[in-house]
């Protein structure tokens, strides 16, 4: 059945509690193979495993920064052998990494913030991954940060990175708690990322993440020596926009 995008926002409204598999399937089904799930090495890999079993074509791509961890490369490689999977691995471009890491040097994050180093690790390769893509899938979900994702849609229109076209951005597990993403890893025995195991919750570059004390939020082992309401590296720049919108109305 054709799909108009201008339905996308009253269709997220209506289906804001479907369960995050069926709004995969829906995604497949109107933007297969021009759809790709953006996987970063951590508990979302339970949206390779639910797209996998749904059957039908779609990409998955990681952007690696040159920072992860050992462990999640390791699972990346996990991941790709256990489906049978192509993993598209998006790299930043070696030159800007190299005047940035020459002029600043490679820890330049801790004293002004990680934006700088995000945007040249991170976003430029995500807006060349997304360029060639109707639509993306991300793992981000409402509970992971009550400062940036509470809002956070099953899908929306991203502005971001339409870049002149429209591009939708899907969050299947928006309404998923991350106890539901580990009930699942249980059901299904989904493969997961070893630093899980050692007190890591939300997982991304290695000199930005530490594991987190009993009690803690999941975000206060990202990027813990900034403000609460800047922790998103620009990934997902849509949820800073209303963050701020919302706290200037
Ligand atoms: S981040 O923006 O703060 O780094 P987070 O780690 O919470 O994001 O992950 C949320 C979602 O963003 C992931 O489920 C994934 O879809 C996407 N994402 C984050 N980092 C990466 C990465 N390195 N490669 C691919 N996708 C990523
Ligand atoms: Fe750089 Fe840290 Fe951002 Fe990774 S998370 S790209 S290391 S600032």
């Amino acid at each position: 059945m054709a799909f108009n995008i201008s339905d996308l926002n009253a269709w997220a409204e209506r289906n804001a509690n479907l369960h995050p598999r069926d709004i995969l399937a829906f995604a497949l089904e109107h933007f297969s193979p021009r759809l790709g799930v953006s996987f970063s090495g951590a508990e979302d890999v339970v949206l390779v495993d639910m797209a996998v079993k749904l059957g039908g074509k779609f990409q998955v791509f990681s952007l690696d920064t040159g920072r992860l961890h050992p462990e999640t490369y390791q699972f990346l490689e996990k991941v790709r052998e256990h489906y049978g999977i192509t993993i598209d691995i998006f790299f930043p471009r070696s030159e800007a990494v190299e005047e940035f890491v020459r002029a600043k040097g490679m820890y330049s994050f801790y004293r002004d913030g990680h934006k700088e180093c995000c945007s040249l690790r991170k976003v430029e390769p995500l807006r060349r991954a997304l360029s060639k893509l109707d639509a993306w899938v991300t793992g981000q979900r409402r509970d992971q940060s009550p400062s940036t994702r509470a809002q956070v849609a099953v899908a929306e229109i991203d502005a971001a990175f339409s870049n002149g076209r429209q591009l939708v951005k899907f969050n299947p597990l928006a309404n998923w708690t991350s106890r539901q993403v580990w009930n699942y890893i249980r059901e299904y025995d989904v493969p997961y990322n070893p630093l899980h195991e050692r007190g890591f919750i939300s997982i991304g570059c290695e000199p930005c993440t530490r594991p987190v004390l009993p009690g803690q939020h999941e975000r206060e082992g990202r990027w813990w020596w900034e403000d609460a309401t800047k922790k998103e590296c620009g990934l997902h720049a849509g949820n800073l926009v209303e963050t701020v919108a919302v706290a200037a109305s």
